[in-house]
């Protein structure tokens, strides 16, 4: 059995995240998807607009994901690869490199993003497409 782990903090759940985790589903059989705490995001300067329990329930409803645990710390990832027989290690390649150090653990593979969406872009566009305030 194949095991695949990946980490964000997929706010505002997009397409760009669904077909992250169909091309991991497609390399192995079991996806763990780590999601970020928001006292993790907060840490990290980072404030989603859904809750953690929110965006746990959004990532845990795609088809692709077997398993959904807290990211809580920077350090934990090598603990998560031991704990849960990981075999493939994958992020997204705005993230190229920062991982290399887990190879001594599992395969480390960084995926080509989904152009044209991130959870910022959607925040602006709704953000610009608000009405302003009148009073
Ligand atoms: N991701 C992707 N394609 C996108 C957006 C995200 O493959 N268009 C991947 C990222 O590379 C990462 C994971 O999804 O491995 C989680 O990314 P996250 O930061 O939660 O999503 P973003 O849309 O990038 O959010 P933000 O704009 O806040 O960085």
């Amino acid at each position: 059995m194949t095991t695949i782990l990946t980490y964000g903090t997929f706010d505002l759940f997009h397409f760009g995240h669904v077909r992250l985790f169909a091309r991991l589903a497609g390399k192995g059989d079991r996806l763990i998807v780590g999601v970020s705490t928001d006292a993790f995001n907060a840490r990290k300067g980072k404030a989603a607009f859904f809750s953690y329990q929110q965006r746990v329930e959004m990532v845990r409803a795609c088809r692709y994901v077997d398993q959904v645990i807290p990211e809580r710390h920077w350090d934990q990832k090598a603990d998560d690869i031991l704990k849960y027989g990981v075999d493939i290690f994958a992020m997204g390649d705005d993230w190229r490199g920062h991982f290399d150090h887990l190879g001594v653990h599992c395969r480390v593979l960084y995926l080509p993003r989904t152009e044209t969406v991130s959870t910022t872009s959607i925040k602006s566009s709704l953000a610009g497409a608000l009405p302003v305030e009148h009073g």
